[in-house]
């Protein structure tokens, strides 16, 4: 949805840019152009290896850069320490970059078999086989539940808590045989890989990724100068939640307008040329009025 968040940003020559999820930085060199060489651009990403990739790909582009290996959910602290007078344009565009997939040894795909890491921020000290093997049964359900949609979530839980006690719950195809052990065959989805949801929950409850999320766009937003843009970018119900709450809370108090009464989706076009983009909201909001 690059056009769309352009159009939304609606960046000008000079602007301070932040992307606070920079990936490949696809969207923070657009952003950047359109910035150009009076403008800054704050990139953070806690992946440090997305950051060098993004840092590589925008080497030709002329404009004061700035990447910062962190959660964005430290961006307001880092903003408000060194641009207090506040920043014109922020993006978030949430959840995992396709390389992370694309790389089996992170273990984000049930495609390879590889050790079940999932770290996203690979200075954190937790993975998923080791968030496998301390979590209750309930919370493993719970998370399985919300994070991933899944029905089958309890029984997928109990069959991960037998096999962990027989030391089988260390890689991506120990995980896939619980599910494929938990759901019947004849219930299985037959469009969609039955881990696919199970994987998207371990990562979301791994990575603490919906975790304080409102209260973060929250305090982004303040660090937004006046006339200043955000938008969001979600994959998951959950993230447009949390910015969906955000904005309406920060509009009441009239300092902020919702630039989107519904989110923007993806045309059928785009849909067809990337399917991952289906289940795309772009959501924005302006300090000031539109
Ligand atoms: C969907 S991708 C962004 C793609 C990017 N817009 C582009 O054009 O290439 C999301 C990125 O955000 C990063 N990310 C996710 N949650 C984050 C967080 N809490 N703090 C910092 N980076 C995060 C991921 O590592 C990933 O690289």
């Amino acid at each position: 949805m690059l056009a769309e968040v352009l159009q939304l940003l609606a960046v000008k020559p000079g602007d301070t840019v932040v992307d606070g999820t920079v990936g490949h930085g696809g969207h923070a060199e657009a952003l950047a152009e359109a910035a150009g060489e009076e403008g800054e651009l704050i990139a953070f990403d806690w992946d440090e290896e997305m950051l060098r990739i993004a840092e590589k790909n925008m080497e030709g582009v002329g404009i004061r850069k700035t990447f910062v290996n962190a959660d964005y959910r430290s961006a307001p602290e880092w903003l408000r320490e060194r641009r207090p007078d506040g920043v014109d344009v922020v993006l978030l565009d949430f959840g995992v970059n396709l390389q992370h997939f694309d790389d089996m040894s992170r273990g984000f795909s049930f495609q390879g078999d590889a050790p079940l890491d999932m770290r996203m921020d690979r200075s954190a000290v937790e993975t998923a086989a080791a968030w496998l093997n301390r979590a209750t049964e309930g919370e493993i359900a719970r998370a399985i539940r919300e994070f991933g949609g899944e029905l089958w979530a309890g029984p997928i839980a109990k069959r991960i808590v037998i096999r962990r006690k027989e030391g089988r719950m260390k890689t991506t195809s120990d995980l896939v045989d619980a599910v494929y052990s938990a759901i019947p065959v004849a219930k299985r989805d037959k469009r969609v890989h039955p881990a696919t949801r199970t994987f998207q929950a371990i990562r979301i409850a791994v990575n603490r990724e919906l975790e304080n999320l409102d209260e973060a766009v929250t305090d982004i937003a303040g660090c937004l100068a006046p006339g200043g843009r955000m938008a969001t970018l979600s994959y998951h119900s959950g993230e447009d939640a949390a910015a969906k709450n955000a904005f309406r809370n920060l509009a009441r108090a009239a300092e902020f307008t919702v630039l989107t009464k519904k989110p923007l989706r993806p045309t059928e076009q785009e849909i067809s040329s990337n399917p991952n983009s289906r289940s795309a909201r772009l959501r924005g909001l302006v300090r000031g009025n539109s």
